[in-house]
């Protein structure tokens, strides 16, 4: 039996439709690859079904995937050619402030036909994403998001890496994207914008060519608005390896769900059936029954089994001094069927009446939206612990900028060695505490990464001086 390598893989493929454009090669002589956000059309439903008018990188849903070696500077020229403002933001990177593209905060918006150039090193292998930080429960909607891929310094030996962007599109009838419905405040005081229609790779139920017994590293994001995707792995025989681009090492084992929230990102090697034209099914629980989201399809002749590398750690900072850490109290408020009567919005208390009239449903400590001053102010070097009560009828996905943060209590019990994480999802009534160094300078968000809930409220940021 011959050996195919993921190379032979790859070409004996051809250049199948489902194939994401990879940048590596296209760059300019100054080392800057260019993304130009824009109007475009998808394939969002199936052949022969309209396509949809979205907004996307590059032309394609997702833009295409940005791959840079761990340690070296990834440099893109971004141009908007939307109708509106917009960053890019790279989410789950410890990156350097100012190319945080977080607009108002690290830098202006850029505006419609203008450009701005992000340089940067990124410290960590793993998966990763790119989004506008700049009205992001429209701009994501409309489809501008992509894959950032930090490889390993060594690359490692799958036969397959495969990446996979989910997303939960609200779409007519006629396969266009609700607009009516932005910005709904039905939306935004429950639990965001749920759409009607997954795509994975911008292709409803996708079927993927995999080497017959093969190791493949999926690497699946979340790109939805809102919806917690919960992904059945049992039938995959998957092994969780990294979450929000951190390897594990002991991955949670929740009866063999994994809850994918807003923005998370979960790695998992699947070893690929022995006989060709086999298929394995990505499937997501649905309401009453679970939905198959994607297949794999083995394809040529086996290849050898090899043996299942392991991810090397990033050089994340360790946890000092625990006892001295600066704590933050961190109270999640507000939405349908919660108890605040009133919040802090634009330096005003309103009552909660007025406040859903300013189109605002939620708040951080009684203060709804970001402020002037941060929610707090760490040295660099200092560890900091926010202990986060959601007391709210709703689960959220709270995201932290910059830095990668770790539970070390749930709902008043300790918590041993949890996996590092850029987003923790948070059920409703569940306090946790996380622990992070803070040893990144400058501004960062902080806030839930139910785009709809950020935008009513539920967004502050800290400082790193
Ligand atoms: Cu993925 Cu503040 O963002
Ligand atoms: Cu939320």
């Amino acid at each position: 039996m011959t050996q195919l390598t993921r190379r032979h893989f790859t070409a004996a493929l051809g250049a199948s439709a489902l194939t994401l454009p990879s940048l590596r090669a296209a760059r300019a002589s100054d080392g800057f690859v260019a993304l130009r956000a824009s109007a475009a059309k998808a394939q969002l439903l199936a052949t022969g079904e309209p396509q949809t008018d979205v907004w996307a990188y590059s032309k394609g849903v997702p833009g295409p995937i940005l791959r840079v070696r761990q340690g070296e500077r990834l440099k893109v020229r971004f141009f908007n050619d939307l109708p509106q403002a917009s960053t890019v933001h790279w989410h789950g990177i410890r990156i350097d402030n100012a190319m945080d593209g977080v607009a108002g905060l690290t830098q202006d918006a850029v505006p419609a036909g203008k450009s701005f150039d992000y340089d940067f090193v990124a410290p960590d292998a793993g998966t990763y994403w790119y989004h506008p930080h700049s009205r992001t429960w429209e701009q994501l909607a409309r489809g501008l998001y992509g894959m950032l891929i930090v490889e390993e310094r060594e690359p490692l030996d799958f036969d397959l890496d495969l990446p996979l962007v989910i997303d939960d599109w609200r779409l007519t009838e006629q396969g266009a994207i609700h607009e009516p419905s932005f910005g709904a405040m039905m939306d935004k005081s429950h639990a965001g914008r749920l759409g009607n229609w997954v795509t994975v790779n911008g292709t409803s139920g996708p079927i993927f060519k995999v080497p017959t017994n093969g190791l493949v590293r999926l690497r699946l994001a979340n790109a939805s608005n809102a919806r917690v995707l919960r992904l059945k792995t049992a039938n995959m025989n998957g092994q969780i390896i990294a979450l929000d681009g951190q390897p594990v090492s002991n991955p949670p084992n929740d009866g063999d769900v994994v809850a994918l929230a807003p923005s998370q990102r979960v790695d998992i090697a699947v070893r690929a059936p022995s006989e060709p034209n086999s298929t394995l099914e990505l499937m997501v629980q649905g309401g009453d029954r679970d939905i198959a989201v994607a297949t794999l399809q083995t394809s040529g002749p086996a290849v050898e089994k090899r043996e299942q590398p392991a991810l090397p750690l990033n050089p994340l900072p360790a946890l000092a001094r625990l006892p001295d850490a600066l704590q933050v109290e961190l109270r999640m408020e507000g939405g349908a069927m919660g108890t605040m009567q009133e919040a802090k919005f634009n330096g005003k208390v309103l009552a909660i009446r007025e406040l859903v009239r300013a189109g605002q449903a939620w708040a951080f400590n009684g203060v709804s939206g970001r402020t002037e001053d941060p929610l707090f102010r760490a040295r660099r070097g200092q560890t900091v612990v926010v202990n986060m009560v959601n007391d709210t009828a709703w689960p959220h996905a709270m995201h932290f900028h910059g830095h990668h943060v770790q539970v070390i209590e749930k709902n008043g019990k300790p918590v041993q060695n949890a996996p590092w994480r850029d987003t923790e999802l948070m059920e409703r009534g569940e306090k946790i505490k996380v622990a992070f160094p803070a040893e990144n300078v400058g501004k960062w968000m902080l806030h839930c990464h139910m785009l709809e809930h950020q935008a009513a409220g539920m967004a502050t940021w800290f400082e790193v001086a």
